[in-house]
């Protein structure tokens, strides 16, 4: 099945002043997307690289595609500005995905990073510790929802506004001292901003932990040919878009 389609516009719903929730219908067959895997997004004039944007998938139901993005951008902010019935070009799904979890697991998302594991979190319900922290309350973006499919959650914001004020990797680093020493048995997926996740390389250095992330880099092309969007990891260099964007966290050399 070809990755390239058109997709009609559904809705285009602003959620509050930074996050939308985009829902599309695609025009023709799709592969099912698995949770981690992401699609190249393209609002507007087609042979402006600039429009096309990597997105998490969010929700995939029946035949429609949910995108949750923060308007940050040319790319995004053209995007804001799709109607209900106007067309858009997609290339999807691309990239690997989270393994699948065999039991009780923790999410760890920063910000927008939620978008990614709600996928995630819908597929294996009441399986999730979550640990969701932002900058605010505004930027904990869907999280009655995701609250809602979690088994306990953990919430930080940096000022205060909702949950403890803080880190939320300080929070998970909290969560395992109140384990047995040297027993973590659940792994671990965590999408969200780069200082989170070499935050959270040191939260589990030296832990018995299985530690997936899925990395939000610059990505121009999306399929491999750029190499816009590499990083340094234990192997020699590595395209997030292709042979990622959900790596072992181990694997990674954080700079
Ligand atoms: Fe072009 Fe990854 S975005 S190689």
């Amino acid at each position: 099945m070809s990755k390239y389609f058109k997709a009609k516009t559904v809705d285009n719903i602003s959620l509050n002043k930074h996050f939308r929730l985009l829902n599309l219908s695609p025009l023709s067959d799709i592969d099912i997307p698995q949770p981690g895997q992401f699609y190249m997004l393209q609002a507007g004039d087609t042979y402006d690289p600039l429009l096309k944007r990597p997105f998490s998938i969010f929700r995939h139901e029946d035949n429609s595609l949910s995108f949750l993005y923060r308007i940050r951008g040319k790319g995004t902010l053209s995007l804001s500005h799709l109607k209900s019935g106007d067309i858009i070009n997609a290339i999807g799904p691309l990239g690997n995905s989270y393994p699948e979890p065999h039991g009780d697991f923790i999410a760890l998302a920063g910000g927008i990073g939620i978008a990614s594991l709600l996928h995630l979190l819908a597929g294996f319900k009441n399986k999730a510790y979550l640990f969701y922290g932002a900058r605010n309350k505004e930027e904990l973006v869907m999280l009655n929802e995701a609250k809602a499919i979690s088994k306990e959650s953990f919430i930080t914001t940096d000022d205060g506004s909702e949950g403890e004020k803080g880190l939320i990797t300080d929070s998970l680093m909290k969560f395992f001292n109140s384990l047995p020493i040297t027993h973590y048995p659940l792994p671990l997926y965590a999408c969200g901003p780069t200082p989170m996740l070499r935050e959270l390389s040191k939260v589990v250095a030296g832990k018995d932990i299985k530690c997936y992330v899925s990395l939000e880099e610059h990505m121009a092309c999306g399929v491999g040919a750029c190499l816009g969007c590499v990083i340094k990891t234990v192997s020699g260099y590595k395209r997030v878009c292709k042979e990622g964007p959900v790596f072992d966290i181990k694997y990674i050399i954080w700079e």
